[in-house]
């Protein structure tokens, strides 16, 4: 875990090109895969699930420098999470997002099952409410733009708010990745990246990364990661510095195709709802445009019909992958399941994820599958 900031003079295409290298004369350009557990006593490691290994920390300074902290990785986006629930005392106060990612509820349901905490849920856009919760909870969970629903919540005016001494306010910002997104700057003690989506890019790998900048909270953190042993793998991390080198470039071709699409989806008759933050006529349009570098690679929509059309039109797809997970290189399709806490999401909904095939590609399939189911 090494401090890690965005060169000033540097541009973050180029900090993403260029950091977690050695550097060192007759070093290779790439940190090297080190398989190895356990090292001769008497240097800087002895054992990797407490001391590390280069290439995590290599992610680990890649990933800092974007959010603008100090990072550590874990072995999935849900371990990153699961470590931050840990470190509440029992009975504390949790507030979610009504609309959120469905692991992140079932963990925290989970937990007030097991009587650990208290869950409160709250509206994305129910500004009011989350400032009142912010001087009552111990920790504050936001997402933002939310998972399925791509809700923008006011997140620089919630993250500045006061709030209960020791709570911890942390957002989930895998769907807008610290390219569009910074939550450290707004306020917020932790941001979040399942870096198994875009950060590694590629389908290839599960890895997560949580990023924060009071040193106690990391030392926390740290521990529970050394104790808890959800530590990343050398490989994943590997995959990850390789995929996060062209984060950028994957970004803003997936980002300018999700937008044509999304306005070709709200135009389409077998469409009832196009949800895309970049169409004017999505709800949190304003908040998005105020908050968000670039709208995302998400589209959610509803198909006419039922569960059946929607099942029909992801099996009928043939460019596009019909599979779960987001954020890689290619574009891939899904209905969101209604599981216990997401009632509130249409049988009807599909979930895209834009990747960086031919645009006119990727509509032409989506289009005759829409017209065929
Ligand atoms: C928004 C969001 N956060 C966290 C996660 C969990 O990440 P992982 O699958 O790497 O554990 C996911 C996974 O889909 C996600 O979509």
């Amino acid at each position: 875990m090494k401090a890690s900031k965005v060169h000033a003079s540097n541009s973050v295409e180029s900090w993403l090109v260029s950091a977690g290298r050695d550097g060192q004369p007759g070093s290779p350009l790439n940190v090297p895969l080190v398989p190895a557990s356990n090292f001769v006593r008497g240097g800087q490691r002895a054992y990797t699930r407490n001391d590390g290994a280069p290439g995590w920390e290599a992610l680990e300074e890649i990933v800092g420098g974007l959010e603008g902290g100090s990072s550590l990785a874990f072995a999935s986006g849900m371990a990153g999470i699961a470590a931050i629930f840990d470190l509440l005392s029992v009975g504390s106060v949790v507030v979610l997002p009504d609309d959120c990612y469905q692991g992140v509820a079932a963990l925290a349901f989970d937990g007030q099952k097991r009587g650990r905490w208290k869950i409160h849920p709250l509206g994305v856009t129910d500004t009011a409410s989350w400032l009142k919760a912010c001087e009552q909870a111990d920790l504050i969970w936001l997402e933002s733009p939310s998972n399925p629903l791509l809700t923008v919540g006011d997140l620089d005016i919630i993250c500045a708010a006061p709030r209960k001494p020791g709570a911890i306010l942390c957002v989930d910002n895998t769907f807008a990745t610290p390219l569009n997104q910074r939550p450290l700057d707004l306020g917020a003690d932790v941001s979040v990246q399942s870096v198994t989506k875009f950060i590694g890019g590629h389908s290839d790998l599960l890895s997560g990364v949580v990023t924060a900048r009071n040193p106690a909270l990391l030392a926390a953190l740290k521990r529970s990661r050394d104790l808890g042993g959800a530590t990343p793998g050398t490989l994943e991390t590997f995959l990850a510095v390789r995929g996060v080198r062209t984060l950028a470039l994957r970004l803003q071709r997936s980002q300018e195709s999700a937008m044509i699409l999304a306005e070709h989806l709200s135009d389409h008759p077998n469409v009832t709802l196009a949800r895309y933050p970049g169409l004017p006529s999505h709800p949190t349009h304003e908040a998005a445009s105020r908050q968000l570098k670039g709208y995302g690679t998400i589209i959610s929509f509803d198909v006419r019909g039922d569960a059946q059309v929607a099942d029909a039109v992801c099996t009928g797809v043939r460019l596009i992958q019909h599979a779960t997970s987001l954020g890689a290189v290619e574009s891939t399709i899904e209905r969101r399941a209604c599981i216990p806490g997401q009632e509130h999401l249409p049988p009807t909904l599909l979930r895209l994820s834009v990747g960086i095939e031919n645009v006119q590609d990727i509509w032409a399939d989506l289009d005759q599958s829409l017209r065929a189911s």
